[in-house]
C-alpha cells in the first residue's frame, strides 16, 4: 500500500511538478496570437564565486573539494536539470510560433560571457530542439548543436553592474533617501550581528544580499548555512528583498539596468509592425542573471521586489488580435524553471494583460535609450 501511494505521489508530482502550462494561461488572451517573443531567463543553480566565499567566516574552513567536479561559480547538475525544464517550457509555450526543426531564421540566442549562462542556454536549447528526423545526425544522440552569441564581457549592457559605474553610484545614492533609510534602519542590528560573525563589513543591503547568495550557492553543494545564520535567515531574506526594491527604485536605475534591451525589443517590434519586408526572428532568447530578469520586468512595469529564482523565465510577447488586427504586448512570468507561468497585468496600462502597442511605447519611453547613450552616461558619477 505504501509503495502504491509513493508511486501515485511520484506520478502526480511528475505530471504537475514541472509540467509547462503555456496553453493553460492563453485562455486569458482570446483571439490573440504571438508574433514574436522576447524571453529572458536566469541561469540554473550554481556554486559560489570567490567574492562570495570571501564572506565566509575564516574559522570555518571550506574544502575546495566540495565544488568538485563543477568548480566555482559554475552550473551544477541540478542547475542543468532546471535549465532543461526552461527549454521544455519554451517548446510548449512557443510550439506554434517556431518550427520543431531548428531554423536559423526563426531564433536568436544571446548569453552573457559566463560559463553558467552559456551552459544554461545550451541545456535549454537541447530541450527546445530535440532533432526531428531531418536533423538527426547521430542515431544514438537526441541532440543537435544550436549556436548562440555572446557580446564581449566589457561591452555587454546586460552586465551593467560591472560596466556601468553610474548604476552602482546611483543605487548607493538612492539608498541614502530618507524613505529608503526608513526601510534599512530596523536592520542595523542585523548588519552588526552579521559583521561580527563573518568578520567582514556588512553595512548595506547589497552586502547582506551577497551573503544570502553565498548561503544559497553553498546549499547547492550540500553545505547548510551555519547555525548563527539560520537563526536570522528570515531577516536576511527581508534585506535581499529591500536590495531588489532599491536596485530598480526609479526610472534612472531601470534605464541603466535594462534600457538598451528594452529599446531593442521595442525597435524590433516596431519594425515588425510597420515594415512588411523586415526580416525579424520569432524567438529572441537572452540567457542572463537574476537582475536581468528583474530589470526587464521593472522596465515593463510588472516587477514586484523579489530575487528571481534559478531558471525563472520572463517573456514579453508581441501579439496580434486576430479579430481587430491590433498589436499589443503581454508579460508572462514563469517564477520557477519550467513554469507554470502567469500573465502579469501591466502597470501603467490600466493593468491590461494585452497592452496596446502604442500605449506600451508611451509607458516605456522614459526607460529606453541606445547603447551609445548608455555608454556615455555610465561614466557619469557626479551630480552637476
Ligand atoms: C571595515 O571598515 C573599516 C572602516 O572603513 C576598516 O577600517 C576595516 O578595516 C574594515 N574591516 C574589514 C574586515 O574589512
Ligand atoms: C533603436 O532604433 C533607433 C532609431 O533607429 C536607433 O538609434 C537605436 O540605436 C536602436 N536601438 C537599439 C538598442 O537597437
Ligand atoms: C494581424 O492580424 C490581422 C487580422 O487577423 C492580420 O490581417 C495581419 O496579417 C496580422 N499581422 C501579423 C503581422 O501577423
Ligand atoms: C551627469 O549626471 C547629472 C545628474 O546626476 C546630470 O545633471 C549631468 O548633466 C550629467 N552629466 C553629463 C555630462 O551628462
Amino acid at each position: 500500500m505504501e509503495l502504491v501511494l509513493t508511486l501515485v505521489v511520484a506520478l502526480v508530482a511528475a505530471v504537475c511538478g514541472n509540467e509547462p502550462q503555456g496553453a493553460e494561461v492563453d485562455k486569458a488572451l482570446p483571439d490573440t496570437k504571438t508574433i514574436a517573443a522576447f524571453v529572458i531567463f536566469r541561469h540554473g543553480d550554481r556554486t559560489p564565486d570567490h567574492e562570495e566565499l570571501a564572506l565566509y567566516p575564516a574559522d570555518n574552513v571550506l574544502s575546495d573539494s566540495i565544488f568538485f567536479p563543477y568548480g566555482k561559480k559554475a552550473l551544477t547538475n541540478k542547475g542543468k536539470q532546471r535549465s532543461f525544464f526552461v527549454g521544455k517550457y519554451l517548446r510548449q509555450r512557443y510550439d506554434s510560433l517556431i518550427s520543431k526543426l531548428y531554423l536559423p531564421d526563426e531564433i536568436t540566442i544571446r548569453t552573457t560571457d559566463y560559463a553558467r549562462t552559456k551552459m544554461t542556454a545550451l541545456t535549454a536549447l537541447a530541450a527546445l530542439y530535440p532533432p526531428p528526423p531531418a536533423q538527426r545526425w547521430n542515431p544514438d544522440l537526441d541532440w543537435q548543436p544550436i549556436p548562440y552569441n555572446t557580446p564581449p564581457y566589457e561591452d555587454d549592457d546586460l552586465l551593467y553592474w560591472y560596466n556601468c559605474p553610474r548604476y552602482l553610484w546611483l543605487r548607493d545614492k538612492t539608498a541614502e533617501l530618507p524613505e529608503i533609510q526608513k526601510w534599512i534602519e530596523p536592520y542595523q542590528p542585523l548588519f552588526s550581528y552579521l559583521s561580527s560573525h563573518t568578520k567582514t563589513n556588512i553595512t548595506k543591503p547589497e552586502d547582506v544580499f551577497f551573503l544570502d547568495n553565498l548561503f544559497q550557492t553553498l546549499k547547492n553543494v550540500g553545505v547548510n548555512p551555519p547555525e548563527w545564520a539560520q537563526q536570522v535567515m528570515p531577516k536576511i531574506k527581508d534585506v535581499t528583498k529591500i536590495e531588489y526594491a532599491l536596485e530598480f527604485y526609479n526610472a534612472d536605475l531601470v534605464r541603466l539596468a535594462s534600457g538598451v534591451l528594452m529599446q531593442s525589443i521595442v525597435n524590433i517590434s516596431n519594425s515588425l509592425i510597420n515594415e512588411p519586408d523586415f526580416e525579424a526572428k520569432k524567438l529572441y532568447l537572452y540567457s542572463g542573471h537574476e537582475n536581468n530578469v528583474a530589470g526587464l520586468m521593472a522596465a515593463a512595469r510588472v516587477f514586484e521586489a523579489h530575487q528571481p529564482n534559478y531558471g525563472s523565465t520572463f517573456s514579453l510577447e508581441l501579439r496580434n488580435n486576430t479579430k481587430t488586427g491590433q498589436f499589443g504586448m503581454t508579460a508572462v512570468y514563469a517564477r520557477n524553471a519550467g513554469g507554470p507561468s502567469e500573465i502579469l497585468p501591466i502597470d501603467g496600462c490600466d493593468g491590461a494583460l494585452f497592452c496596446g502597442f502604442d500605449k506600451f511605447l508611451t509607458i516605456v519611453q522614459d526607460v529606453i535609450w541606445s547603447k551609445q547613450e548608455m555608454d556615455e552616461q555610465c561614466k557619469n558619477v557626479t551630480d552637476l
